[in-house]
């Protein structure tokens, strides 16, 4: 996501934390209504209501009220719904006072859902097709100021219960089948009333007589014998054309009523934790601030929390605080498996990418623990963690920014469009350069150290052009999570239920399917088009099996002569890396010299083809794996 502006750090820290984690109990269950509503409801065109995206500002046609906890508008006209309005649906969004489902095809009977929604003062369901009577009690709707239900096949009377509607500013019954006598009742604020082309009868009682004539067209109403006529009546009230105007305006004064009242009610809410986390700020930094004044015991206190302060690794060059960190102008570069990665450029104009860990389970000691490990690797191909902060609500890491993002973006990105394709060479050394990285990974802590998620969004190039590695060694500091995430399911080895049980042969595994991305430019988990969800893993295989292997090679790659070969080569290494069984698979620095030999090979074929036998590097599954599997 983009922002328009890029925003203070502060600012995007504080967004998330309102968006993600503090989803209101009430709007949830407003949530759910929505999408059992949606399910139940087929509709031709697609409504972008996403289980993960925030209903109040994504989801098209609804708003919510100031502070985000209900949903009170729902508005869709023209998505083309059709069939019956489902029960026990829109009765659950008790909030709601705002409701237009115009110009669709519902059928059915009035909804009625409805009648428990008593909040509600809009309600649009014109050019629907609705049949059945009129609803008998209108009561309900204590606060409904305009009912437009016209051009529908409504029938039955107009119910008396209509009188009890003292808010009631516009009436549309036009174009139904409604009949029996328009009943006498007084409406002290309507404004608009349509009555036109149904099947009333009787005399048209006095108190509608403000109204032009046309408002009863096409019935087979009299106009009674009384003290004015009728025809005069037109003239003394607002001509009909203003209504329309006029009840827009309402509309939309409610309507931005409502949004001042939402930005005001968020501004107050980032005020108050801008506060609450000024004060924090404060008590962390009040050591710097208040230095000339402290007393020594204070001082001693103040190095104890010292600890809560960003801590920077060494032999990094950035001179920033905290402080510095949060005022930066910031903006998000995405949501990852671990949290959310913001790209913030600081008054010196050096940017950084700061990324804010969701659900850390470790504590303070075994975080830090597992910083110091991960902040001690210094090598071409592993991305540096510069600095970590860790307070009890907060926990960031700091890295290098790249300019030209992630693999994923460059292999994925922009698809069709004019973009520059990712040549051989670069993938190459992508492969190479992530593989050291992985390798250099794995030999910290004692050999043990695991990087835990290895995926192409996590992949850069360093300034060699070299892939280089990031995010490493958060997997086993993070609560767990299960299968589902999709993200990173793509990369998951089979044998991996938990996150955190990520081992180096799960790594490998990983990597595996990290070179078939860059082999078929496809994405670990895609969609065919037709809903049906490929793994690309599983793919390569049955596409391998069928002895088609050209079939899997991205298209971009065509153009290049003479990369047959190596591509071929890379497939195998891929697939040795993604073997289901964990312990057949090979160790990362045997993978680093596989990819390495793709190249050299080429030149000692071209050498001596003895030569090759003999000195072969290549272990012993590898040479397993071509007999099994056809190439
Ligand atoms: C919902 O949003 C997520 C993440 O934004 C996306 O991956 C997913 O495809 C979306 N689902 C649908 C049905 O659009
Ligand atoms: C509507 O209200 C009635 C009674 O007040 C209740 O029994 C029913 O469950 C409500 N329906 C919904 C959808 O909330
Ligand atoms: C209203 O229409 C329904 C069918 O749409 C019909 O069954 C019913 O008899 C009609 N009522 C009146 C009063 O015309
Ligand atoms: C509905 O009317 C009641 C009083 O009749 C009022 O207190 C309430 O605020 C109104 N609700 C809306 C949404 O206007
Ligand atoms: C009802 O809908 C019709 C058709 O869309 C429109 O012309 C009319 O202004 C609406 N009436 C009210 C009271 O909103
Ligand atoms: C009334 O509705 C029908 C369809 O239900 C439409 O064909 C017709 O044009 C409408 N008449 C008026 C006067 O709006
Ligand atoms: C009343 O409704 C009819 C039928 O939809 C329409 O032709 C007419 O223009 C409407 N009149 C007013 C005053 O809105």
């Amino acid at each position: 996501m983009n922002l328009p502006q890029p925003l203070s750090l502060l600012l995007l820290l504080l967004l998330s934390l309102l968006s993600s984690s503090q989803v209101s109990p009430t709007l949830l269950q407003d949530k759910l209504a929505l999408l059992d509503f949606s399910n139940h409801l087929p509709h031709l065109h697609y409504l972008n209501w996403n289980d993960s995206s925030p209903v109040c500002s994504h989801w098209t046609g609804i708003t919510c009220n100031a502070d985000g906890s209900r949903v009170i508008s729902l508005r869709l006209p023209g998505v083309g719904f059709h069939g019956p309005i489902p029960a026990n649906t829109l009765g659950r969004l008790s909030a709601l006072q705002i409701l237009s489902l115009r110009s669709n095809g519902i059928t059915g009977p009035f909804p009625s859902d409805l009648f428990n929604l008593t909040e509600l003062s809009f309600l649009y369901l014109q050019f629907n097709r609705f049949t059945g009577p009129l609803p008998f009690d209108f009561s309900v709707w204590k606060n409904l100021t305009v009912v437009n239900l016209s051009n529908n096949g409504f029938n039955g009377t107009i119910p008396g219960s209509l009188s009890k509607l003292t808010q009631l500013q516009g009436l549309n019954l036009a174009n139904n089948s409604v009949s029996g006598e328009i009943p006498d009742l007084y409406l002290p604020n309507l404004q608009q009333i349509n009555l036109s082309f149904n099947k009333l009868t009787g005399i048209v009682p006095k108190w509608l007589l403000k109204f032009p004539s046309s408002v009863f067209r096409g019935n087979k109403v009299v106009f009674g014998n009384y003290a004015s006529p009728p025809s005069d009546a037109s003239n003394y009230y607002p001509k009909p054309g203003n209504f329309g105007k006029l009840s827009e305006t309402a509309v939309l004064g409610i309507v931005a009523g409502c949004c001042v009242l939402g930005l005001i009610g968020f501004a107050f809410l980032v005020v108050v934790c801008c506060l609450r986390r000024r004060e924090e700020e404060d008590v962390l930094f009040s050591g710097k601030l208040e230095k000339g004044k402290m007393s020594p015991e204070r001082v001693i206190s103040r190095n104890q929390d010292a600890n809560n302060r960003l801590f920077f690794f060494e032999g990094c060059s950035y001179a920033f605080d905290l402080e510095d960190l949060l005022r930066a102008s910031a903006e998000v570069l995405g949501k990852g498996t671990f949290g959310t990665a913001f790209k913030a450029i600081l008054e010196d104009a050096n940017t950084v990418v700061v990324k804010r860990l969701k659900e850390v389970s470790a504590g303070k000691r075994e975080f830090e623990q597992q910083m110091e490990v991960v902040g001690s690797i210094k090598h071409a191909n592993v991305s540096e963690l510069r600095a970590y902060y860790y307070s009890k609500d907060e926990k960031l890491l700091v890295y290098d920014y790249f300019t030209r993002g992630s693999v994923a973006a460059m292999l994925h990105g922009k698809r069709g469009e004019e973009r520059i394709p990712l040549d051989w060479d670069t993938r190459l050394r992508i492969s190479i350069g992530a593989a050291r990285g992985i390798a250099r990974i794995h030999a910290e802590n004692n050999g043990k150290l695991v990087h835990g998620n290895v995926k192409s969004s996590n992949i850069f190039l360093n300034s060699q052009n070299y892939g280089c590695v990031s995010d490493h060694g958060l997997a086993t500091i993070m609560s767990s999570l299960g299968p589902p995430i999709a993200r990173a399911a793509g990369y998951r080895a089979p044998e991996v239920t938990d996150t955190r049980k990520s081992s180096q042969s799960s790594d490998v595994y990983s990597f595996g399917v990290l070179l078939l991305e860059l082999l078929t430019g496809k994405s670990p988990v895609y969609s065919n088009g037709a809903d049906e969800v490929i793994h690309l893993v599983r793919w390569v295989h049955s596409v391998v099996r069928e002895e088609w292997t050209a079939e899997v090679f991205d298209v971009e790659l065509l153009k290049y002569t003479n990369i047959e070969e190596e591509m071929v080569e890379l497939l195998q290494i891929a697939l040795a890396c993604v073997t289901r069984m964990p312990e057949q698979r090979p160790k990362m620095p045997d993978v680093v010299k596989m990819i390495e030999n793709v190249r050299q090979s080429e030149y000692e074929k071209t050498q001596s083809s003895e030569a090759k036998s003999e000195n072969s590097t290549t272990p012993q599954y590898f040479s397993g794996l071509e007999s099994s599997t056809p190439l």
